[in-house]
């Protein structure tokens, strides 16, 4: 292998990208993804994972504006538009769900913790959480094309959170990466982040799961 192949293979993108892989294919083969990517996925369990993932957003979005002072990757990388809380708050107001009468679920209250956890003992592995929420509006694109039609919704109400910045995606996505890539960070931050990435991806598919299982519950 050239020495160029080797450092590229040690870029952080690339890093986070490939060993995160098979946990992306995990993630996209759960049950409510399944769903809602085949236009199955009834309205009010949509409106319910967007509750769920208030919670998740609100407690890191809230960490990370606390940790990118002293944080530089997290201040390089990390712009406002990238918090999703207030597009969660315009969908859940077109649903009409009142945001401050959200009960967590038992997976929920575990990602908020994790989150919490992971702001206490190694900040930076924030940056690598987030790169799990930011980087799935990728494939929020493709799944809003399938599931909005099914769900009844467009793009002038409820699919902010699918759609945060619209045609501009394929540019905030580049611009995500590349201030990442231009991080100077020592293979063992690397290392903390493709750590945190991949918790963040086993959180995610958890509070998933617990949506699904809560949803089936009901009947
Ligand atoms: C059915 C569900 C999903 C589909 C169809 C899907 C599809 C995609 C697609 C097409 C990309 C772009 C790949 C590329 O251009 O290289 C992508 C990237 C990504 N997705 Fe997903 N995705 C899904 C679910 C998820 C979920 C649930 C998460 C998070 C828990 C997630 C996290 C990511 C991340 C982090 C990336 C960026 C990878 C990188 O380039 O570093 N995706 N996804």
């Amino acid at each position: 292998m050239s020495t160029e192949a080797a450092a590229d293979r040690s870029l952080i993108t690339e890093r986070l990208r490939t060993e995160t892989r098979d946990l992306h294919t995990k993630a996209e083969k759960a049950p409510l993804q399944e769903a809602l990517v085949k236009g199955k996925l009834p309205r009010e369990v949509y409106a319910d994972m967007l509750e769920q993932m208030l919670l998740v957003h609100r407690e890191l979005e809230q960490a990370i504006r606390e940790h990118r002072p002293d944080v530089p990757a997290l201040s390089a990388v990390v712009t406002d538009e990238q918090f999703q809380e207030p597009y969660i708050l315009e969908d859940l107001a077109f649903f009409g769900r009142d945001p401050g009468s959200i009960t967590a679920l038992l997976e929920t209250r575990e990602a908020v913790a994790e989150i919490r956890r992971t702001a206490r003992e190694e900040p930076l592995g924030l940056l690598g959480l987030h790169y799990v929420l930011e980087g799935s509006n990728n494939g929020n694109r493709f799944i809003a094309k399938a599931a909005a039609p099914a769900m009844g919704l467009a793009e002038s109400g409820g699919l902010r959170y699918l759609l945060p910045y619209g045609d501009r995606q394929p540019e905030v996505w580049g611009a995500f990466k590349e201030n990442l890539a231009a991080c100077e960070l020592s293979e063992t931050e690397k290392d903390t982040l493709v750590e945190a990435a991949k918790r963040m991806f086993e959180i995610i598919f958890r509070v998933h799961s617990g949506l699904h299982r809560a949803k089936m519950a009901a009947g």
